[in-house]
């Protein structure tokens, strides 16, 4: 089983949603998908924070039927549409929730853990506090992936701000600092390796791969 960036894309209804997939998966492309999906293991329980439409759920859960990925959003209409994907597709592996990622309770426990450019949406008080129980969920060894965007350079900064402020205008935004993330995420029992990815598109993506209690990296 290996569904591809296409089939997903075209598992959405909405003209609307498939535009923004096939952007999302320009800006996270294969070179993102594979560096992110080396650490996730073949076989176990995956967790997918903020995972919007599913775009991502879907693909990791299409590379290896031995995953199961549950995915959580706070919006409830992005979450519809993903599980309307998944049922269209025929994953049986990929579920989604609707929860808030600042409260949620994460009480099941994961083999690994992914946050693809939600963490900047957390309000800050609230990151630490998540990440807590995200760790209390990771097997020993288990891994959590944080991909976001530094607060650096400038220019790419106020690039990516427009960005998120125009896919919902709402949304608060705190770009961290790689330094604060990184002590943050090690100060909550992990060994971080940051990988900065450097793009053509102005986007400051950041990578943290975050093992648990000090296993293979
Ligand atoms: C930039 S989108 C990324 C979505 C998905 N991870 C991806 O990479 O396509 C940010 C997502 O975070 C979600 N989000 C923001 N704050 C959240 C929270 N407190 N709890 C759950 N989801 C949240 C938004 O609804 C949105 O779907």
């Amino acid at each position: 089983m290996s569904l591809g960036v296409r089939d997903i894309v075209r598992s959405y209804d909405s003209p609307v949603v498939r535009t923004y997939a096939a952007i999302r998966f320009q800006i996270l492309r294969q070179r993102f998908l594979d560096e992110i999906g080396q650490y996730l293991p073949e076989q176990g329980r995956i967790l997918d924070v903020g995972c919007g439409f599913g775009l991502f759920a879907l693909y990791f859960a299409g590379q290896s039927a031995g995953r199961d990925v549950q995915g959580f959003d706070y919006n409830a209409r992005r979450i519809a549409m993903a599980t309307r994907s998944a049922e269209r597709i025929g994953l049986a592996n990929c579920r989604f929730t609707v929860a808030d990622a600042a409260v949620a309770a994460i009480d099941q426990p994961f083999d690994a853990v992914y946050m693809l450019d939600i963490l900047h949406h957390i309000p800050v008080p609230a990151v630490a506090p998540l990440i807590s129980r995200i760790t209390h969920s990771l097997a020993p060894g288990g891994r959590l992936i944080v991909k976001d965007v530094a607060d650096r350079p400038v220019h790419k900064r106020w690039f990516t701000w427009a960005l998120d402020k125009a896919m919902d205008y709402r949304t608060p935004v705190s770009y961290w600092c790689i330094d604060d993330m990184r002590r943050m995420l090690a100060g909550q029992g992990y060994v971080v390796h940051v990988h900065q990815m450097v793009d053509y598109l102005p986007y400051p993506h950041v990578i943290y791969v975050c093992t648990r209690n000090g296993g293979p990296a």
